[in-house]
């Protein structure tokens, strides 16, 4: 039996390669992405291979999380519950293709993941592996083991020499990549504590900013951001660039309450300085260049958007209509944007573009208007005949 294993290196993957070789006497190809989480290639395969994989597969795949996962989404403008950028959620269809791809290349007869079984991210990656190959096995040992803690799995890890770092018990459990960190567990399972600054990975905090503001230029094309201060860059480097400047400045610490697909409620602290801006910046042009009504109906599909992400519906057809309707919803979204970062803050301080519905001479005050004030009458008249009725209407019933 041969299982392709998504592999980060870290305690619970390390075991379950082991693990999966005793149980079932497979041959394990163990499988990394880079997707902007910072990791060592090099490091990696040593350690897979040690721990008793027989393959070790690495890729960059930041392009084309960018281009595929990253750009679509944020046109969709997904949050998920109003707040969540996806990070976390985006990944795992990207994941999980990939290794379906490298299973069928290898004749794999099983695909394996490190998720728990109360999180969302078994139902992403086996939907995933469900929709392209429904011929593979799944395997989720940390659902099926018998470890129950920590120390028996480090037991395990020390009885069968696997290398692993036992540093100073690291409180957290972090998923990371180029869209944010996610940050979860310890102190935070209180949902009453304030997140110790420990708990924050990639920004400071907003008293610690630098007491100047900073201000931006984001520039977009469809949808697209093409330009940073002036400069033409590739979106993935726009992304790199703000995640340390808006690092820097405190932006985009994320702290709630979300509604996991199991039915648990959970609280998770988000770190997503570059998806906070640019969803801030990117709803800007928007509401410069859309007619009202086309807003408005965005923001409905914008939550449905970003719930079919988060529940592991990446494939569904649901979610390609709506990618259409999203990509002719971006026709006229360039412009520019300028921002002002400080101390925590992403305020929008400027925009323009040259598709704008905004005319000066419709929204002044001064003697440059050239609005029909009096065209108005009829239009309350019109306008407020249903709502005349029903007043109308309440007074005959007193
Ligand atoms: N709650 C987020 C999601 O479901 C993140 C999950 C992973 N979080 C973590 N800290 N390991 O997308």
């Amino acid at each position: 039996m041969k299982i392709v294993l998504a592999y980060s290196g870290g305690l619970d993957t390390s075991v379950i390669i082991k693990w999966l070789k005793e149980k079932y006497g497979a041959e394990i190809i163990a499988y990394t992405a880079n997707i902007g989480q910072n990791i060592n290639p090099d490091e990696l395969r040593e350690k897979a291979l040690k721990t008793g994989a027989e393959k070790f597969y690495f890729e960059d795949l930041r392009e084309e999380f960018v281009n595929e996962f990253i750009l679509p989404a944020l046109k969709a403008g997904a949050l998920y519950q109003g707040k969540y950028p996806l990070a976390t959620a985006l990944s795992r269809p990207l994941i999980a293709k990939r290794m379906v791809e490298i299973a069928k290349k290898e004749k794999a007869d099983a695909v394996a993941h490190g998720c728990t079984g109360k999180g969302n991210d078994q139902v992403r990656f086996e939907i995933t592996f469900k929709y392209l190959a429904p011929e593979l096995k799944i395997i989720a040992p940390v659902r099926e083991w018998e470890f129950k803690s920590r120390e028996e799995e480090i037991e395990y890890a020390k009885k069968h020499r696997i290398p692993i770092q036992i540093t100073k018990e690291k409180p957290y459990s972090i998923d990371a990549n180029l869209w944010g960190y996610s940050v979860e567990c310890g102190i935070l399972e209180d949902p009453w504590e304030e997140p110790p600054e420990d708990a924050y990975q990639i920004t400071v905090s907003p008293q610690k900013a630098p007491s100047e503001p900073e201000y931006i230029e984001i520039e977009f094309e469809k949808g697209v951001p093409v330009s940073l201060n002036g400069k033409k860059l590739k979106p993935l480097e726009i992304i790199e660039k703000l995640r340390e400047i808006g690092g820097k400045h405190g932006i985009g610490r994320i702290d709630i309450i979300e509604d996991r697909l199991v039915g648990i409620k959970s609280r998770e602290i988000y770190e997503a300085p570059s998806a906070i801006i640019l969803h801030t910046a990117h709803d800007e042009i928007e509401k410069l260049v859309m007619e009202k009504n086309l807003w408005n109906f965005k923001k409905i599909i914008s939550q449905k958007y970003s719930q079919l992400v988060y529940y592991g519906l990446w494939f569904c057809e649901f979610k390609k209509c709506l990618d259409r309707f999203i990509e002719e919803s971006q026709k006229y979204v360039s412009g520019k944007v300028r921002i002002k970062l400080y101390k925590g803050n992403c305020q929008v301080v400027g925009r323009k573009s040259p598709y704008s519905l905004y005319i000066e001479e419709l929204a002044t005050y001064t003697e440059k208007d050239i609005f029909e004030h009096k065209s108005s009458k009829g239009f309350i008249d019109i306008f407020g005949l249903p709502i005349l009725l029903e007043g109308k209407r309440e007074k005959l019933e007193k």
